[in-house]
């Protein structure tokens, strides 16, 4: 009787009765054209024209504008107005041009112009008259990144530079850009509005990621992120499953139950499924660290900046934004999603420093800080990827303060046990312009963690803190090509620039997604009978 009340409390609290779609904050609708228009014809409330180094843009872009605008652009240049990178000066009432605003945006030399320099570009044109009365903003593409790749690339830009992390504050907001205009990069066409589409698609998805990061941790609990799971597998028709904690007990997940079991919030395990297409061989897992809020638990943090903190599940939120870009941009290799998502709080039911667990591998592991909690969880994770039959494995967590110390904000820290996969991850970081910085995983880091003295492993030990956690998630892998993304400095940037506002970067979200596509292009031209094309 008490057994069966049990079980009934159990099932409510498991699946709470119609899982209610959390609503995705800070982001704002744009909508996005092609213009095929002349500069002088185009009449958006603004239109913004990329200036190279100390080029004259009479001479060369508004050669067709007429010689009313002389005057105005000497001034510019006399006054070195457009000094400094993505510098930006408007010029009211341009003679011989339909807009009433030109916008001159430093670009830096017309070689140096590359797609993540026109990414940005976008970013900081919508930025600078977000909030202003502009309704419509035209930019006009020159360079050497043309046609559908700059209209991908301004898509995201401008998508990335409106989202506001303000997510919590009341009172009324500022009107919105309502519209972009890409020009410049030729007439409208089918090939150019797709691209537009995946650019959106891609920046959608990101600031997602970035959205549910900046959320407290009281409103981004593992269940909360579980939720979005639901959501966005309903809407990028994906397969998913939500383990709840006595699920994840019965599987054997010890790492992520001693970690959520300080904390009342309980611990959810996520898993998005995306089946490729046409059967393929290849299985790419993305595990992406989902600490809710990170304490440090017993081992407590200091307090100064602990609420940060609440950003320790960025990894698992790239994940969650990667399946979505793969459900909606459909891949040839299969891709499963994982998501360990637990709170570490301290509390008289937590975890202690030299407590031994057992996680779904078997191995016996000992705990020298509760603040290494990223990888007990991982452990978990990467386990289950194995057991799924997955050929690559990738996870990426917002593991180590060291790596901060050592890359900054400025690189995402890799570290890869196979150089093919990393190729591929650097082929496809350069189609996103996102940074990864190779790490040395040699054995002599994992000394230190085979030194425990009662039970298999240590999770810490030695002095080079990423390293060191990259080889304890390392002996989870089984020997398949695997990488360990530390995004503990690129998700969450000391300085933001002007293309984006500050807070959490959704980092990795669509470099995850493009590597699908690059192990996918790779696999079919490995096998080109699979393509059915001969
Ligand atoms: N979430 C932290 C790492 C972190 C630090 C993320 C700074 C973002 C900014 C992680 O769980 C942690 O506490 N790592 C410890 C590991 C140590 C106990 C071996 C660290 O880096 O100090
Ligand atoms: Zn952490
Ligand atoms: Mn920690």
């Amino acid at each position: 009787m008490f057994r069966l009340m049990f079980l009934a409390v159990a099932l409510t609290m498991a699946w709470p009765a119609a899982a209610q779609d959390l609503p995705v904050r800070g982001v704002s609708p744009l909508s996005i054209e092609v213009d095929g228009r002349a500069l002088p014809q185009l009449d958006a409330d603004v239109v913004a024209l990329p200036v190279f180094g100390d080029e004259d843009p009479l001479a060369t872009a508004l050669k067709g504008a007429g010689p009313e605008l002389t005057a105005a652009v000497n001034a510019v240049r006399t006054q070195r107005a457009l000094t400094g990178d993505l510098a930006i000066t408007s010029i009211f009432g341009p003679r011989g041009l339909a807009t009433p605003r030109l916008l001159l945006v430093q670009a830096g030399s017309e070689q140096g112009v590359s797609a993540d320099r026109l990414r940005r570009l976008a970013g900081a044109v919508v930025r600078a008259v977000r909030g202003q009365q502009v309704r419509s903003v035209a930019l006009f593409v020159r360079g050497p990144i043309t046609g559908g790749d700059a209209a991908r690339v301004i898509a995201e830009g401008a998508v990335l530079g409106l989202f506001d992390p303000g997510l919590h504050k009341s009172g009324s907001r500022a009107p919105a850009l309502a519209t972009l205009r890409v020009a410049g990069v030729g007439a409208s066409s089918a090939a150019l509005t797709a691209a537009v589409e995946r650019g959106r698609i891609n920046a959608d998805a990101q600031n997602f990621a970035r959205s549910i990061t900046q959320e407290p941790s009281n409103q981004m609990t593992p269940e909360h992120m579980a939720q979005h799971a639901r959501r966005i597998a309903k809407e990028s028709n994906l397969e998913v499953e939500t383990f709840d904690e006595r699920q994840i007990a019965s599987m054997g997940m010890g790492g992520i139950i001693a970690v959520g079991q300080g904390a009342a919030a309980a611990p959810r395990f996520i898993v998005l499924r995306y089946r490729a297409p046409q059967p393929s061989a290849t299985t790419l897992a993305l595990a992406g660290k989902g600490v809710t809020f990170d304490s440090g638990g017993i081992t407590l943090k200091p307090g100064a900046n602990m609420y940060q903190m609440k950003g320790d599940m960025a990894g698992g939120a790239a994940v969650l934004a990667a399946m979505q870009i793969i459900g909606r941009t459909r891949p040839a290799v299969n891709v499963i999603g994982l998501v360990p998502a637990v709170m570490n709080l301290p509390s008289g039911t937590a975890q202690r420093p030299g407590d031994v667990w057992t996680g779904l591998s078997g191995k016996t592991v000992e705990v020298m800080s509760t603040d290494a909690e990223g990888r007990m969880i991982l452990s978990d994770a990467l386990t289950y990827a194995l057991r799924q039959n997955a050929t690559h494995l990738v996870d990426v967590a917002t593991l180590t303060g060291a790596i901060v110390t050592a890359l900054g904000d400025v690189h995402t820290g890799a570290f890869a046990s196979d150089d093919a996969l990393f190729d591929s991850l650097t082929a496809s970081a350069r189609r996103t312009g996102e940074s990864f910085w190779r790490m040395p995983i040699d054995e002599e880091y994992a000394r230190g963690i085979r030194g425990s003295l009662v039970a298999d492993l240590n999770e810490t030990g030695g002095q080079a803190g990423a390293s060191v956690g990259a080889k304890f998630l390392q002996q989870f892998t089984d020997g398949r090509p695997w990488i360990h993304l530390d995004i503990a400095g690129t998700s969450w940037p000391a300085n933001a620039g002007p293309h984006m506002a500050g807070g959490p970067t959704g980092v990795t979200s669509r470099t995850l997604a493009e590597l699908a596509h690059t192990l996918g292009s790779e696999s079919l031209r490995l096998k080109p009978a699979a393509t059915g094309n001969n």
